[in-house]
């Protein structure tokens, strides 16, 4: 793959967009969001594969992953409505189909082309897959971390600015003042919180904290101690016995990780 080709699919990718522009404020804000998200993963995701010294053509796979990977959510947004794939459907399998239906990347080789498949089609699931090879995994592994960083920055930015709610961005949970006891056990844990446990705002808080247990390189580790997400978050949820816990029990996580969180 060269330089030059991931430039024409760069382009491709702010056309498709543009087609999917609405004079309805609150649909544009949206598609504006996952435009935006989608740019910052491609930044994150360039900055985790220099981190690991990738060779200049694993590079190019990786910030095209990046800059593809949601590439399903415009299509979900105008068919469904919403961006949760449980109302819906799997935005990555969707994002694929669309790859694949407007042959944008008919240049590549086809292991390529796999590649970003793979690589898609995996990082929006709860674990790793035990199938793939270890290039394969490295791909999936630092998306994922990508795109994780990019949601703590929309979120944190969400939570801190006390605007208008936007229920798409909080999966239409309502912003009431509990925590689900069962997702605090899980973090306590160790162990991510599932996606079927979210009755609140503040759970979805919880899930959130809970990816430092799903981060893949340092440099992850790196930028989240740098940006201060998790202070954000911890900062936004109810300051109960319970909540403090999960955040003693994450300080101590991230330490071991060789950086000090101030949350
Ligand atoms: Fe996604």
């Amino acid at each position: 793959m060269t330089k030059e080709y991931f430039y024409t699919i760069q382009s491709w990718f702010e056309g498709y967009i543009k087609k999917f522009h609405s004079d309805d404020p609150a649909f544009q804000r949206n598609i504006e969001l996952k435009r935006n998200h989608s740019r910052r993963v491609w930044k994150n995701a360039a900055d985790l594969g220099k981190s690991i010294s990738l060779s200049e053509n694993d590079q190019l796979i990786i910030e095209t992953s990046g800059l593809l990977h949601d590439v399903g959510r415009f299509e979900q947004f105008k068919r469904y409505g919403t961006f949760s794939d449980n109302k819906s459907v799997n935005h990555g399998w969707l994002g694929v189909e669309v790859i694949k239906k407007k042959e944008i990347l008919r240049v590549l080789e086809k292991e390529e082309r796999e590649d970003v498949y793979t690589t898609i089609l995996n990082h929006n699931k709860k674990k790793l897959p035990g199938d793939k090879n270890e290039r394969q995994l490295t791909f999936i592994k630092l998306i994922r971390d990508a795109d994780k960083l990019d949601i703590w920055r929309m979120v944190t930015d969400y939570y801190c600015s006390h605007g208008e709610t936007n229920n798409t961005l909080q999966l239409d949970l309502p912003d009431e003042p509990y925590v689900t006891l069962k997702n605090i056990d899980d973090l306590l844990k160790g162990r991510l919180v599932d996606l079927r446990n979210l009755h609140t705002l503040n759970d979805f808080k919880l899930l959130q904290v809970g990816w430092v247990y799903d981060l893949n390189f340092e440099r992850s580790y790196e930028i989240l101690e740098e940006k201060g997400y998790l202070t954000k978050i911890f900062s936004s949820l109810p300051d109960t016995e319970e909540v403090k816990q999960v955040r003693e029990k994450i300080m101590e996580y991230m330490k071991k990780q060789g950086t000090g969180t101030r949350a």
